[in-house]
């Protein structure tokens, strides 16, 4: 993910749940800023001027005074979430809960000041920026006294309590980076449903939060105009909002088929494996099978539906990095290389002296993994916790993808330094490391002796769709659960049945076994406590491949596009990055013409690169009842 600063996430103190409800009072807070204010810059103050007059002038103003504002703001805030993601105490908490809180209220003002300039006619520009003003925040709070502060608050220990999130596992304490790589290689069907109930049991205690946090930012959303904070969401993708969730009902309608496809195999081959008690050969799939937590991403099971004949792959990613010499600074160096190869800059030095690649051993730190730009220029930084392995290879190219579009775009307006859209920031890592695992380039990188011929690419796309494939219906799902909760069709009484329920529907999955009755199943999902909306994911596993099939037309490929690699052509990455530089500056559709000429969403590309899978699948399935419907 890319560190949202347009958001009111704050963290409280440590792990403690129960701790973290004594966030700092506003006394405490002035306290506070007396004993460091002889070495601590005071806050920027908040807003701009109040009057500005409600003409083109006075609209143009306003947006540059806002954009001044907007940077210097949000480089503060950006340095003390740095310094508590990286450093979770009770003091960095304190610091970043009272940084966000009054983000949050500017954000507030600039938006309700933009809507003044609803009925002026302003030039194109200035009305992009007024509406990107409006759009900007994930989690608006009302505009009364003390209701960021609540806000803030409750976020706060949402996130905290994910980040620090631990629980026993055969007699110790385990953290979900360790769980998840126990999860990969479990093939005991006992162990894997304790590694995901246990992870689950992090998260009753945020429900009540949750559903006290929704009702803040429904209220927030309803001022600046919105029905409630779903719609907020849709809203930001340069089309009405209802438009868009059609939009996504049309994709997932084109690719569900090869979901489909992928889930009947893929069950087949559980049941050859682990028998009819474990996983039945008809229904939905047991969740905790697939060795990845949220069942998001199924490649680590590759071994196990591997093809039974007709060619195996001869390489496994993780076992290649881990047998020749690359630790987590040589992952990331290796990304890099990719990026510099297609005529790209290389990182600064800042980025090497100011990331952090590995989890810390003395602290409490947010490890999952983020890419952050500091001060809307040139301090791009990753925070991981990097484990040499495959995901994480894949991982650090995702990451990288972020800081090289936030120093494309730095040289934008402040309010077009962001992505074409959301789900294009969550793509271009991703269409990048589509190159990255093509046995190709890890044959021109060194880590394949032999680049194989293609009697793998059945393999090869099948350790692709276990991880692309898998992921669509997940990609939709999360933000179809917070889009009902946030409407309201799905009361707090109903949080986890509905999230089982759209597990089912969109997935075809069940946990292993009956959820107690406490269950808060979507808060052991980091993007639920760490409020990220997620439909920027599903879009970026469909754009991703409009991407690689553009770049690749361009590179002149004419062979099949799941064996096409882009690693070292400087004629795509200068079209790309020409792609990058745009930022938020034109409508997304607009970005995407210039570098793959599409109209639009398009899921054809995906399709493509998957079409020779999809008739081996079908071949596959041939004789079995597919689909989970009927049990
Ligand atoms: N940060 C990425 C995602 O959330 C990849 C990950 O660590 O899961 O976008
Ligand atoms: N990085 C995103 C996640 O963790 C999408 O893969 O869910
Ligand atoms: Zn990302």
């Amino acid at each position: 993910m890319k560190r949202q600063m347009m958001t009111a996430v704050a963290v409280c103190a440590l792990a403690f749940a129960a701790g973290c409800a004594s966030t700092p009072s506003p006394a405490a807070r002035t306290a506070g800023t007396e004993q460091t204010a002889s070495t601590t810059p005071a806050p920027p103050a908040t807003g701009v001027k109040a009057d500005y007059p409600i003409t083109a002038d006075g609209a143009t103003a306003f947006v540059a005074d806002a954009e001044t504002k907007w940077a210097e703001v949000s480089e503060y805030v950006a340095r003390i979430q740095w310094a508590r993601a990286t450093n979770i105490t009770f003091d960095t908490m304190w610091l970043e809960s009272r940084a966000n809180a009054e983000a949050t209220e500017l954000q507030v003002q600039l938006a309700n000041q933009a809507a003044k300039f609803n009925e002026v006619q302003v030039d194109p520009v200035v009305r992009r920026k007024l509406n990107l003003l409006r759009l900007s925040l994930v989690l608006p709070a009302p505009n009364r006294p003390g209701a960021a502060d609540e806000l803030a608050q409750i976020t706060t220990r949402l996130d905290s309590t994910y980040s620090t999130g631990k629980f026993d596992f055969k007699g110790h304490q385990i953290t979900l980076d360790d769980a998840s790589l126990i999860l990969a290689d479990s093939r005991d069907p006992e162990e894997t449903k304790a590694l995901y109930e246990g992870w689950r049991t992090i998260s009753p205690v945020m429900r009540d939060d949750y559903a006290r946090m929704v009702e803040i930012a429904n209220e927030g959303s309803r001022e600046l105009g919105f029905a409630d904070t779903g719609a907020l969401w849709r809203s930001g993708y340069d089309m009405p909002a209802d438009d868009f969730a059609a939009e996504t009902d049309r994709l997932w309608a084109q690719v569900k088929p090869f979901y489909e496809n992928l889930h009947c195999y893929v069950r087949a081959r559980l049941n050859a494996k682990y028998g009819d008690a474990v996983q039945p050969n008809h229904g939905p799939i047991r969740a905790d099978l697939l060795g990845n937590m949220w069942s998001q991403q199924w490649g680590n099971i590759y071994d196990v539906v591997a093809p039974a004949s007709g060619g195996a792959s001869s390489y496994d990613l993780t076992e290649l990095l881990k047998s020749t010499d690359y630790d987590a600074t040589k992952m990331v160096k290796t990304g890099e290389g990719f990026y510099v190869s297609m005529g790209l800059d290389p990182l600064p030095q800042t980025f090497w002296e100011r990331s952090q690649i590995t989890r810390p051993r003395d602290r409490e730190v947010v490890c999952h993994a983020s890419a952050w730009n500091l001060d809307n220029a040139d301090d791009i930084r990753i925070k991981m916790c990097t484990n040499v392995n495959g995901d994480d290879f894949y991982t650090v190219h995702h990451e990288l993808g972020h800081n090289y579009y936030q120093r494309a775009y730095k040289n934008q307006p402040m309010l077009f330094r962001n992505g074409a859209n959301d789900g294009f920031h969550e793509a271009i890592g991703d269409f990048v490391g589509l190159s990255a695992l093509t046995p190709t380039y890890l044959n021109q990188i060194g880590l394949l002796k032999t680049t194989p011929g293609a009697e793998e690419d059945i393999p090869f796309l099948l350790k692709m769709a276990l991880d692309k494939i898998a992921f669509l219906p997940f990609g939709l799902m999360v933000d179809r659960w917070r889009w009902d909760v946030f409407s309201g069709e799905t009361a707090p009484a109903a949080y986890n049945t509905a999230w089982t329920a759209d597990m089912l529907q969109y997935q075809g999955l069940v946990p292993p076994g009956p959820r107690p009755a406490n269950a808060f199943d979507p808060g052991a999902k980091y993007h639920v406590p760490g409020n990220t909306p997620y439909t920027r994911y599903f879009l970026a596993a469909i754009y991703q491949f409009q991407f690689q099939r553009a770049a690749c037309k361009q590179a002149g490929w004419t062979g099949p596009l799941h064996r096409c690699s882009v690693y070292g052509n400087k004629e795509v990455g200068a079209r790309f990055n020409a792609m990058l530089q745009m930022g938020q500056s034109q409508p997304w559709q607009e970005a995407m013409k210039a570098f793959t000429g599409d109209d639009g969403n398009d899921a054809s590309a995906i399709a493509d690169y998957f079409a020779p899978l999809n008739v081996w699948l079908e071949e596959q399935n041939r004789g079995h009842q597919c689909g989970w419907s009927a049990a």
